[in-house]
């Protein structure tokens, strides 16, 4: 299957910055607007995240008062989050590799490897200080993690976009609902007694970092949405019919840690279903998988003669007036933003409406 690539133009000309808006927006243009909607999005970021959310593995837990007696499911738990987060290297590199070009998604990718970083650094200390493996044991595992590597899971930028909002969500979930146990909110009998408040401080510090990465992510695909609604529905389909967890197939013993958080009821196929699928079609207005797999399929159907029909198809698909309206929104928090700063001043960034998107009233 040939995979649509998406970047941004490699030259922009006077033709592509139209002053008001024509019938339809050429792709070079969309290319443009999803670039500086990533690039705006991004420098927000960068900001919030510096001023909100700047931690340390080390010197923000109390890790020599972590409690060393934790039953062995958590101490699986841990190794296994720590396990994932150890192909950091992997996913910076993989990912950046696809998205070079593009300066918003290039740099938020260095950033993203910052932040993901530090988990995997947290996590290793987690596992270290719970004394839950010894120190010789975790230089072991480490080296036989490190020993493989990570491949992006598309080879497309926009498919592991996609894949990426999904990943993000479930990485999310998985660390509130370890916090759930450790703050003794689990209705779990055989995991009573693992109440910890370092351990619910650092699985709920590197969750807040997982929310703000899916809602990075999320944004981003939704400006993909916005502008290319058939590339992109096609590719969350895709995306969830072969979704898993990264490095499912790269840590040792996979299946014991997987159904060790199943029965744990962090993460299993429900939780998959209801709180990451579920959760992500609402924020992109897709009612249902059966819904989006209609609608695309109707689109296909519809005869490309014309033009025109193609789109009508895809617009019952999802609620185009909800990820309008949150597109709007993401471009008005940029505008504040470059308000604040000064681009606003110089170069700002300016939402154009896509003209095939009906509008809400119709
Ligand atoms: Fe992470
Ligand atoms: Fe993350």
């Amino acid at each position: 299957m040939t995979i649509p690539e998406l970047y941004p133009p490699a030259s922009i000309t006077e033709a592509d910055r139209p002053i008001t808006p024509p019938s339809l927006l050429s792709v070079a243009e969309k290319d443009r607007l999803i670039e500086r909607g990533f690039l705006g999005l991004y420098r927000w970021y960068m900001a919030r995240s510096q001023e909100t959310r700047n931690w340390n593995a080390d010197k923000s837990f109390d890790w020599k008062s972590l409690r060393t007696d934790f039953t062995p499911e958590v101490t699986v738990i841990l190794e296994g989050f720590f396990a994932v987060e150890q192909y950091v290297p992997d996913f910076t590199a993989s990912i950046l590799n696809t998205v070079r070009r593009s300066h918003g998604r290039s740099h938020f990718t260095l950033r993203w490897g910052f932040e993901e970083e530090r988990h995997a650094d947290t996590w290793e200390n987690a596992v270290l200080f719970s004394k839950g493996r010894t120190p010789k044991q975790i230089e072991e595992y480490k080296y036989l993690l490190r020993s493989k590597e990570w491949q992006a899971p598309w080879d497309s930028a926009l498919y592991n976009l996609i894949y990426t909002v999904f990943q993000e969500r479930a990485t999310q979930l998985n660390y509130l609902n370890l916090a759930k146990i450790v703050s003794g909110k689990s209705d779990k009998v055989h995991l009573q007694g693992n109440e910890d408040p370092i351990l619910t401080k650092v699985a709920q510090t590197i969750a807040v970092d997982e929310a703000a990465h899916y809602n990075f992510f999320l944004e981003c695909a939704r400006l993909f949405l916005y502008y290319y609604p058939e590339k992109t529905l096609e590719a969350i389909k895709d995306v969830i019919h072969h979704f898993a967890m990264p490095a499912y197939n790269l840590v040792p013993d996979w299946a014991g840690f997987s159904e060790t958080v199943y029965k744990a009821g962090i993460y299993g196929p429900r939780e998959l279903q209801r709180d990451v699928i579920q959760v992500v079609f609402r924020n992109m207005g897709i009612e249902s998988r059966k819904k989006l797999e209609e609608g695309i399929k109707r689109t296909r159907i519809v005869p490309l003669e014309g033009g025109g029909e193609l789109g009508t198809a895809i617009w019952d698909s999802f609620d185009y007036g909800l990820v309008e309206g949150d597109v709007r929104r993401l471009y008005t928090r940029v505008a504040d933003y470059e308000q604040e700063i000064g681009f606003a001043d110089i170069d700002p960034t300016v939402f154009v409406r896509n003209p095939e998107v009906p509008s809400s009233a119709d």
